[in-house]
């Protein structure tokens, strides 16, 4: 983990509430792996305070991409960032990723929770196994990493609420389809990730979820991101995940 100061290449809306931000980052670049997040500093004052987690949706080169949903004050203020201007950054953080055994994967994104799995995808393929995303959102506009999808030539399957693009419905009606064999993560809204999970329970899928608690320090410290297992003990979502077992964790 390192605390550097990045630099803007790019910030720019992509559609509905998601931005993507393109932040230089030589020092980092060759170690991020899917998963990891960054704690970016949102705010040069107090106001708001504290660190802001993101998943690294992609690394290309020596940039950095970070897909970004404006939800507060935090993330409205990042939307002010301009090319040139300097990010504080912790990171890469996160211990546990995703797991890479096997050789069909199902990747499934709930609107801006693509960008926890994206950079995975990439490495999936780049090691020859089978990968095919699921994304949805409420409707076509909040399918703002779509264009990643195509430029990226992956397979995929849409899903909106109001069925505006794809399929209407949500993206757990997917996992009937594919055979046990595909090893499923997914990432996104709790609702989603909870419907997953019972789910797999009947089709007998081993899936994996990033979890994205609510952080303020992301590595391990101030206990605002923990999660209890089975047996009822915290597990601190930055440090000892992100990523779980869905058996591992209980919502
Ligand atoms: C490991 C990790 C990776 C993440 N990756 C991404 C990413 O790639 N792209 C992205 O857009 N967001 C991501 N998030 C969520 C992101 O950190 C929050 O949206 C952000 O902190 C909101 O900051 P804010 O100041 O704009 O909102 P705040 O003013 O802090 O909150 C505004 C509203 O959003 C809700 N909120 C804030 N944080 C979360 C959260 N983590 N989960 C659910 N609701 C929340 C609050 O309850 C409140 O209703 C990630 C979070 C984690 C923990
Ligand atoms: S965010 Fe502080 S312990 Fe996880």
């Amino acid at each position: 983990m390192k605390d550097l100061s990045l630099i803007v290449k790019e910030n720019e809306h992509l559609s509905g509430k998601t931005w993507l931000l393109r932040l230089e980052a030589p020092q980092i670049a060759q170690e991020v792996r899917g998963g990891h997040f960054l704690m970016l500093e949102v705010s040069k004052t107090y106001d708001p305070m504290g660190r802001r987690a993101f998943a690294v949706g992609d690394v290309r080169g020596e940039e950095l991409l970070i897909f970004y949903d404006v939800v507060g004050r935090g993330t409205k203020l990042m939307t002010e960032l301009k090319p040139g201007d300097r990010v504080s950054s912790f990171g890469p953080l996160g211990k546990r990723l995703f797991d890479y055994e096997g050789d069909k994967h199902l990747l499934i994104g709930g609107g801006v929770g693509l960008a926890g799995l994206s950079l995975f995808g990439k490495e999936l393929r780049n090691m020859g196994k089978e990968v095919v995303f699921v994304y949805g959102a409420r409707s076509a506009q909040y399918l703002s990493m779509l264009d990643w999808l195509r430029e990226e030539g992956f397979k995929y399957i849409l899903f909106t609420d109001d069925g505006s693009a794809g399929r209407k419905g949500f993206v757990t009606e997917v996992l009937k389809e594919f055979g046990s064999e595909w090893k499923v993560s997914a990432c996104g809204p709790k609702p989603m990730l909870k419907a997953l999970k019972n789910l797999s329970k009947e089709t007998g899928h081993t899936l994996y979820m990033s979890l994205e608690e609510r952080m303020a320090c992301g590595w391990g410290v101030c206990l605002g991101c923990v999660v209890k297992d089975p047996e009822g003990y915290y597990r601190r979502v930055c440090y000892e995940g992100p990523v779980f077992k869905a058996q591992e964790v209980v919502f």
